[in-house]
């Protein structure tokens, strides 16, 4: 996959994979990475598909409703990938924390949906519900950060709920930060998710 890596200056911090929203490239999210942790390596991807010409982690069939059967294949790849990456790049492969917008927390989402030990923890900046109807891996002490807004117009605070519990029910530690600024990432969310992390990890 497309990437960016950037070794961080303490080796036994957590490695960051940032994950960009629809439209986005591997750049976006570097500077969030800077707030978040400092020290830390990080490991970019850019998402496979294109949709009219935007970078996607999965392909959708409309707005919020997404392609299944891609969306499996695609959170596979990326699982892949990070094993692969870690190897290449010296990566404790335990120790990888999520970082993601929209589609891309989707994405990351995902990998907690479909495979066990995939995230050390997850920071997920307005994700949705990535499926319904399957029975989630043991994520048992999993700290997850989820950035929402209470009119978010593509993830709906009800939504935002559903993955709470659906997350909390596996055994992760859910924490969710309320904005009220739709969809859009903003300024105030970094800050929390940095705290977070300080908090968690
Ligand atoms: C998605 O397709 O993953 C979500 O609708 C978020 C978006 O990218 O607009």
């Amino acid at each position: 996959m497309k990437h960016i890596f950037e070794q961080g200056i303490r080796p036994d911090a957590p490695t960051l994979v940032l994950f960009h929203g629809t439209g986005g490239t591997e750049q976006d999210l570097l500077p969030l990475a800077k707030r978040i942790s400092p020290e830390s390596s990080v490991l970019s991807l850019r998402g496979n598909v294109l949709e009219n010409g935007m970078p996607r982690f999965f392909r959708r069939l409309a707005e919020g409703v997404f392609d299944e059967e891609d969306l499996i294949f695609r959170t596979k790849e990326v699982y892949d990938f990070l094993d692969e990456a870690a190897v290449q790049y010296g990566l404790d492969r335990r120790n990888l924390v999520a970082v993601g917008y929209s589609n891309g927390a989707n994405l990351a989402g995902s990998l907690l949906f479909h495979h066990p030990q995939a995230l050390r923890a997850a920071i997920l900046h307005h994700p949705m519900v990535p499926r319904r109807g399957l029975a989630l891996p043991d994520l048992s002490g999993t700290p997850i950060f989820i950035g929402a807004g209470s009119n978010d117009p593509i993830c709906s605070a009800e939504e935002t709920e559903e993955l709470q519990w659906m997350l909390t029910e596996a055994g992760a530690a859910v924490d969710v930060h309320w904005e009220r600024f739709g969809h859009q990432l903003t300024a105030s969310e970094v800050a929390a998710a940095a705290d977070w992390f300080r908090d968690q990890l």
